[in-house]
């Protein structure tokens, strides 16, 4: 949700804030824009919509300076137009967020009473010209921000340029992530240290209420109570390189395919080859005391934590709830002292996600936390941290952290059942086992690419489709839904099997194609069942399920996918690549924006 960017440095910076700008846009893709100061001036240069089109307007009319900020929005109040487009600026301030200030309109009414003219319809604008106003009226930047910090209710990450002042920019966060890199004699703010990849990999993560002051030659920080603090520099692992599309046409294609290779990464922590048992991170937490869990999270995450709930009810008998994020706060949940509440997200910095968490530390819960990037808020504040090695997920479709979130949610079942007493040696192993045929697998499944790209012109047309599954594959048949909506735009819903009958059934007809997914095994006939139903009233079903499901019950389908016999542990994982491929190649088919779809932001950090 939005990406910030900022360089104080010595040489001009416009052409690198839009080189990181581009690094980030997977974050939001409404509108974009720098500001820059040269020749005591702030120079400002906007545009709505994607990142090509600030290019344009930069190409034409350059921005000079050795230092700027710049900011990538996925818009939350304000049209996506370039009136609303950051920075924000007055005279002497410029200024980008990331975030909401829920407390805008007041302060904004103020503003205006004050005979200020603010020209957007942006929360973000107001901040601007409280810092501004405080300046006009003599305060230094420290000072000005000083003042306005403690009115701003809600989430930002900040970045904020002085007129007067072009050897300084202002970082400040709350909510929003927010780091600070250091290079030779430059010094840069970003929400990532993606975004700061290809300049340094020299970062602080600003924690909580930070706010810090950059020069040229480094930064200085200050806590919520404007105490001067230090925060540890750690060398990011983040390259350049791993946020290239190399050989492939889209970073979802290129992240699907990566799977067999981090998934195997990701294993490699979680399993100790040695022996074949599952070797957790160390922690000083008794997970043998755990006797009830909650698992939150949003999206694709949440299919993860629904899947993973069969897994630890199964092995741990462990009973689990899985909550929305956006919800689980209201429903007032029960929690018990000393329960396990995991949470479970690719970014680490889901807002919604993020309250749960705090919501259930405040609650006397363990908190785990299974997520893909290792600084975000999530990693930071869980006690159990349980990383997921998939790498920077650029694409807005989440593919690869969910099938690593399913690796590690699979060995963290399994080790909590050995903690518990409930599996044995013997069939630890066999777990084990099971999971390292994953990768081989997950390749074996990608092998169907082809056929399933000539199936995607049979799903294009189509105004509805319906994914059914049950058991584990449920979660499967929602989160083949979700992807197929989310990038082509085609009206899609999960069901489970059996609940077609209960009223869906209504809306089969020869127009609405149904995906089921159906490995044989012991659900399998029940699920044929549901599916020879839905035959019966003239539904055109694709079948993915392994040959001898094929053989049982492939005749009358509109088509097939063919999977690989896989033990039903893994078979989540497997299942998600031919629901994954379909959706990629039917928005191809229609022709959509794949890695940037409308609407959507791959950081959710607004509530
Ligand atoms: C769907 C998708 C989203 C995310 C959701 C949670 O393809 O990517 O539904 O899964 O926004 O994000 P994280 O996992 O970062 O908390």
């Amino acid at each position: 949700m939005c990406g910030i960017i900022g360089i104080v440095g010595d040489e001009p910076v416009a052409d690198r804030l839009i080189d990181g700008l581009k690094r980030m846009e997977y974050r939001g893709y409404d509108s974009a824009g720098i500001c820059t100061i040269s020749n005591g001036r702030l120079v400002r240069r906007r545009a709505e919509g994607k990142l090509a089109n600030l290019v344009d307007v930069v190409s034409q009319d350059p921005a000079g300076g050795n230092i700027g900020i710049a900011h990538t929005r996925w818009a939350t109040h304000g049209a996506p137009t370039t009136t609303n487009a950051h920075p924000h600026a007055t005279e002497h301030v410029a200024l980008v967020h990331n975030g909401i200030i829920e407390n805008f309109k007041p302060l904004r009414k103020e503003l205006l009473d004050d005979g200020r003219r603010l020209e957007s319809e942006t929360d973000s604008e107001v901040v601007a010209h409280l810092v501004s106003r405080e300046i006009e009226n003599g305060a230094s930047p420290q000072d000005a921000v000083k003042t306005v910090l403690p009115r701003l209710r809600g989430a930002f990450a900040l970045a904020i340029a002085f007129r007067d002042h072009p050897d300084l920019l202002i970082g400040a966060r709350l909510g929003s992530p927010l780091v600070v890199g250091y290079g030779e004699g430059e010094t840069f703010l970003g929400s990532d240290a993606l975004a700061l990849a290809p300049l340094t990999q020299e970062i602080a993560y600003l924690e909580e209420g930070d706010w810090a002051v950059i020069t040229c030659d480094g930064a200085t920080i200050y806590d919520s109570e404007h105490v001067e603090v230090d925060r540890s520099i750690s060398t990011s692992g983040a390259s350049a390189a791993s946020v290239e599309k190399g050989n492939y046409r889209h970073y979802m294609q290129k992240e699907i395919f990566e799977q067999p290779t981090v998934v195997a990464q990701t294993l490699s922590s979680y399993l100790r080859l040695s022996d074949n048992s599952i070797a957790m991170p160390q922690f000083d937490i008794d997970l043998s005391a755990v006797g009830r869990i909650t698992i939150v999270a949003c999206g694709t995450s949440f299919y993860a934590a629904m899947v993973a709930k069969y897994w630890f009810e199964q092995f741990a008998r462990v009973p689990v709830d899985v909550d929305v994020a956006s919800e689980f706060r209201y429903r007032e949940p029960v929690l018990e002292e000393g329960g396990l509440a995991l949470f479970i997200s690719q970014s680490g910095e889901t807002a919604d996600t993020l309250a749960a968490l705090r919501h259930c530390k405040v609650n006397g819960q363990i908190i785990g936390a299974v997520v893909n990037v290792p600084t975000s808020s999530m990693a930071r504040e869980a006690d159990l941290l349980l990383p997921t090695h998939a790498g920077p997920e650029i694409g807005v479709a989440s593919t690869k952290a969910f099938a690593c979130q399913l690796a590690v949610l699979a060995a963290l079942a399994a080790h909590l059942a050995v903690k518990k007493g409930r599996m044995s040696r013997e069939e630890e192993q066999e777990v084990v086992a099971h999971l390292l045929e994953a990768p081989a697998a997950l390749n074996a499944a990608l092998d169907h690419d082809d056929d399933i790209a000539a199936m995607a012109h049979l799903i294009a047309p189509a105004r509805d489709v319906l994914y059914l599954g049950r058991g584990p594959d449920f979660p499967l048949a929602l989160e083949g839904a979700l992807k197929l909506k989310e990038i082509s735009y085609i009206h899609a819903e999960g069901y489970a099997s059996g609940e077609m009958k209960h009223g869906p059934i209504a809306l089969i007809d020869e127009h609405v194609p149904v995906i089921v997914i159906a490995p044989s095994g012991p659900l399998f006939e029940k699920t044929v069942s549901n599916m020879q139903e839905v035959q019966a009233r003239g539904g055109k079903i694709v079948l993915i399920s392994d040959a001898e499901g094929l053989e049982e019950a492939g005749d009358g389908c509109m088509a097939t996918i063919e999977m690989p016999k896989v033990h039903p542990l893994i078979a989540p994982l497997v299942y998600a690549v031919p629901v994954q491929l379909l959706a990629y190649h039917t928005a191809c088919v229609k022709g959509t924006d794949v890695d940037q779809p409308r609407n959507l932001a791959k950081s959710v950090t607004v509530e």
